[in-house]
């Protein structure tokens, strides 16, 4: 098998995995970031709410120093866990909390500027570290000092190292979870696909009457299922049109050769019998008959394939009216009269054009009683161009079917001059007025009597002509 083929298809290489992989990348990075963010800003708020304890503590003990109220002990009250150093100018601890009471001042060398600063600091002799130290100006008795105070950060450390583990372990999980939701949804998504691909590779060119299933949802491969199987359905009409034709032009073909074969056979058996040249004479009516439908047969199989179209020029088409009436006079039989001719041009095929009048020339002459009439005129844009006889006409009901393959109306057929055709050529004609742009109806005689009249509309060849539209 082709490795391109799409049963060769690696699971790593559909579109589930594709679609997965990258929203669950983007779902992995936002919460990677919004992971990232959040512990941040826990440990921001943390330390700053830490500072602002500190600096508030700082100030009450700056002012129980300028009232005076200080003794060599700090006292810590209620939960309180900072340690408290007041230094003097020459950065001499001149009172501490207890529990580093008697210890070296918490910075070596008190902050220049005169303000209060918060730094941090990672180690100090008294307590687990790192701190955050407020050193705040004071006024003593003896000059100016310092309020050193410094708070552990480990708290706040623990509190955002727990986060940061609950988000290691939690937001994995969390991804983990978006990929499976996310390959599960995907491949319900396009499983319809598949059960489509399955089907359509199924479908024989013998067999077109099955059709791809049609998922229930209403989206795109719905829509998809939907426009298949009306391709399907189109391919499968044209597939039944193609038969129908071809048996239907087998069968049109084995009764004059079945007809002929007789005729030949009973000539060859008795070649001395003077009748046998009437009877070639009768077998060559019937093959230039039989060659005749084979063209028109040929024409309509070509127009069928969409072969591509005659070469065109431009065509007077009222001198094609004339010569069709000459030669319907020369066939004889019916009078053949002229109801008005207009010098008008068109363009394309002179043989197709000059076919189209002579088939409905032909039918004219076949149906009528007596009189086969032509007229052409023209309008602004359009060449009109009517065949009318005095026959029996053709009912409402009739006059579309008329214009397919193979359509004989009965009765009409025996009384024909020919002895009836094939019932192509109005699908000739049909043809040859779409290959021109043009339309073809059949009406009533407009004075009421019996009878048909083809009415055949060609654009006239102005500027440039409906060809280099
Ligand atoms: N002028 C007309 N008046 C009455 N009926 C007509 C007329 N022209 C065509 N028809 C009917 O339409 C049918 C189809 O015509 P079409 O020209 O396609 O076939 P055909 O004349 O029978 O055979 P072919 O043209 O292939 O030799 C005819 O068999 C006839 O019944
Ligand atoms: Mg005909």
């Amino acid at each position: 098998m082709p490795p391109n083929r799409p049963d060769a298809r690696r699971w790593y290489s559909g579109i589930r995995f594709r679609v997965t992989l990258t929203a669950s990348s983007v779902v992995a990075l936002m919460l990677l970031a919004s992971g990232i963010t959040l512990v941040v800003l826990l440990q921001q708020s943390l330390i700053a709410s830490l500072d602002a304890a500190a600096t508030d503590r700082a100030q009450t003990v700056a002012s129980l120093v300028a009232g005076g109220d200080l003794g060599p002990t700090v006292t810590n009250t209620g939960s309180e866990s900072s340690l408290v150093q007041v230094v003097d100018s020459s950065n001499s601890v001149v009172a501490a909390t207890s529990s580093i009471d008697g210890q070296e001042p918490i910075l070596a060398q008190p902050p220049s500027g005169g303000v209060t600063t918060v730094l941090s600091l990672d180690r100090m002799p008294a307590g687990d570290g790192p701190f955050r130290v407020v050193a705040a100006p004071v006024r003593l008795p003896t000059g100016s000092g310092w309020v050193y105070v410094a708070t552990s950060t480990l708290q706040v450390d623990a509190a955002v190292g727990n986060l940061a583990a609950l988000f290691g372990v939690g937001l994995p999980l969390v991804l983990l979870i978006v990929v499976w939701a996310l390959w599960r949804a995907v491949g319900q998504v396009i499983r319809p696909v598949d059960a489509i691909r399955r089907r359509a590779s199924s479908i024989g060119g013998e067999d077109l009457s099955q059709r791809v299933p049609v998922p229930e949802r209403s989206d795109e491969i719905a829509s998809l299922a939907v426009t298949m199987n009306e391709m399907l359905e189109r391919l499968e009409g044209a597939a039944l049109r193609q038969r129908q034709f071809v048996g239907d032009a087998s069968h049109e073909l084995r009764s004059p050769l079945a007809a002929l074969q007789v005729q030949v056979e009973v000539a060859l058996a008795h070649p001395e019998d003077p009748g046998s040249a009437l009877i070639l004479e009768d077998v060559h009516g019937q093959v230039v008959r039989m060659s005749a439908l084979i063209a028109d047969l040929l024409f309509l199989a070509r127009s069928a394939e969409g072969a591509p179209r005659r070469a065109t020029s431009l065509v007077d088409l009222d001198d094609l009216v004339l010569s069709e009436m000459q030669r319907l006079r020369e066939l004889g039989g019916r009078a053949v009269e002229l109801d008005g001719v207009r010098a008008a041009r068109v363009e394309g095929s002179e043989r197709d054009l000059a076919r189209l009048l002579r088939n409905l020339g032909d039918n004219a002459r076949d149906h009528a009683r007596s009189l086969v009439s032509i007229r052409l005129t023209t309008t602004e844009k359009w060449a009109e161009f009517s065949v009318t006889d005095d026959g029996d006409g053709i009912r409402a009901e009739d006059r579309d079917r008329v214009f397919e393959r193979f359509t004989r109306l009965d009765d009409a057929r025996s009384r024909t001059v020919r002895g009836g055709g094939a019932g192509v050529g109005l699908s000739i004609v049909r043809q040859i007025v779409r290959d021109h742009h043009g339309t073809i109806t059949i009406e009533d005689r407009p004075d009421g009597q019996a009878g048909a009249v083809f009415l055949v509309r060609l654009p006239l060849a102005l500027n440039g002509g409906p060809f280099h539209s």
